[in-house]
């Protein structure tokens, strides 16, 4: 399989400002070494406590944040990416390294480069009452990013427009509303309707249901499904509702305070996960439960700061399994079986 998105030991951190000279005064370590690779065509869902960095990961691979360090490679040719590959594990030509990255490393690319890749890579928010513009028409909201990249204008924007509300499931009769006078879902629509405007093939979905009813979920979660299907698009999914991710995602990664702490695919992550988190993860919101309540995953024992993490394996304090080493050594991400990958020196199972 193809790799469409690529990160290389990205970190987000957001200083802290004390005093009334705003000096520094550390980080919030909010996304802190991150390496994920996502397939072309995945629906990788993405899940963790509240505060454990998912928004700002999802927003720091689009780059509407702005890394601290590592890389970022999108949709870049294969040949290229084994040569990157090649040269950041020899160290044998740095200067050419360097110019690969100028190139092809979206944390390294500004200006028309970095529109030219925005236009290809799309966010969808939790709250589309919030995410969209109260005074704007459908039409405009949905055709803005065509004007905003000089893609099409006037007549032919509006056919473009017409012809994507009708891929997400409304009519040209919704072109003239405003936000207001929309469902929850049909405002999602229009979100969706928005990100689909340049013809991406990607998509970060940021808990795109949870605002949303039960059955108006469902009918989201299909229009996703056709819509990756039918554009071959490939999604990035943050929710906290693990029985979505294991009923829609084709890959899961688990994230705990900045870290990644376990990859692998949905049914072998929920049944058995091999990680002491993320089997409390899914202990605390049993999959299989129709009782279950919707909303933020919450865990016993307190979420460290991510401005002062712990030493060694971040879960440490929480752990039961914890030993000497958990606490002064970090575990790397490795692999574990044939799909899965955990950071953890004494995984389960
Ligand atoms: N702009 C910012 N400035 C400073 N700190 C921030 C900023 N954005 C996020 N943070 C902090 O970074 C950490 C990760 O936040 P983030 O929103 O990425 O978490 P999350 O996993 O998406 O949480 P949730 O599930 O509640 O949406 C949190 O401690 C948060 O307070
Ligand atoms: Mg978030």
């Amino acid at each position: 399989m193809e790799v469409l998105v690529e990160t290389r030991n990205l970190k987000t951190h957001f200083p802290i400002l004390r005093g009334m000279l705003k000096r520094p005064a550390g980080a919030v370590r909010a996304v802190d070494g991150i390496n994920l690779a996502i397939q072309r065509g995945q629906w990788m869902g993405l899940v963790g406590e509240s505060g454990c960095g998912k928004t700002t990961l999802g927003k720091t691979i689009l780059r509407l944040l702005m890394p601290t360090s590592g890389h970022i490679y999108f949709d870049v040719p294969g040949e290229i990416k084994a040569e990157i590959d090649l040269l950041e594990y020899s160290a044998t030509n740095p200067r050419r390294l360097q110019a690969l990255r100028q190139e092809y490393d979206l944390a390294m690319n500004s200006g028309n480069k970095l529109k030219a890749f925005r236009k290809k890579m799309q966010l969808v928010h939790q709250d589309p009452y919030t995410s969209l513009n109260p005074r704007m028409k459908v039409e405009n909201i949905v055709g803005e990013p065509l004007v905003v990249h000089k893609l099409l204008s006037g007549r032919q924007a509006r056919d473009r427009v017409a012809e994507i509300l009708f891929m997400v499931g409304l009519t040209d009769k919704h072109m003239d509303r405003y936000p207001h006078q929309l469902s929850g879902g049909q405002r999602q629509r229009i979100a969706i309707a928005r990100a689909l405007a340049t013809n991406p093939n990607f998509i970060v979905f940021d808990e795109p249901t949870s605002a949303l009813d039960v059955s108006v979920q469902a009918q989201i979660l299909n229009l996703l499904k056709q819509l990756k299907r039918e554009q071959q698009l490939t999604y990035l999914y943050i929710t906290h509702d693990l029985s979505v991710a294991e009923s829609v995602c084709d890959g899961i990664v688990v994230m705990y305070l900045g870290k990644v702490v376990e990859v692998g695919n949905p049914v072998e992550l929920f049944c058995v996960p091999k990680h002491p988190y993320s089997q409390a993860l899914v202990l605390s919101t049993p999959i299989a439960d129709p009782q279950r309540k919707r909303g933020r995953i919450v865990l016993p024992g307190e979420v460290p700061s991510p401005a002062q993490p712990p030493s060694g394996c971040r879960f440490h304090p929480r752990c039961v399994r914890a030993t000497e080493e958990c606490k002064q050594v970090e575990p790397v991400l490795e692999s574990v079986g044939e799909t899965s990958l955990v950071a953890c020196w004494h995984p389960l199972n």
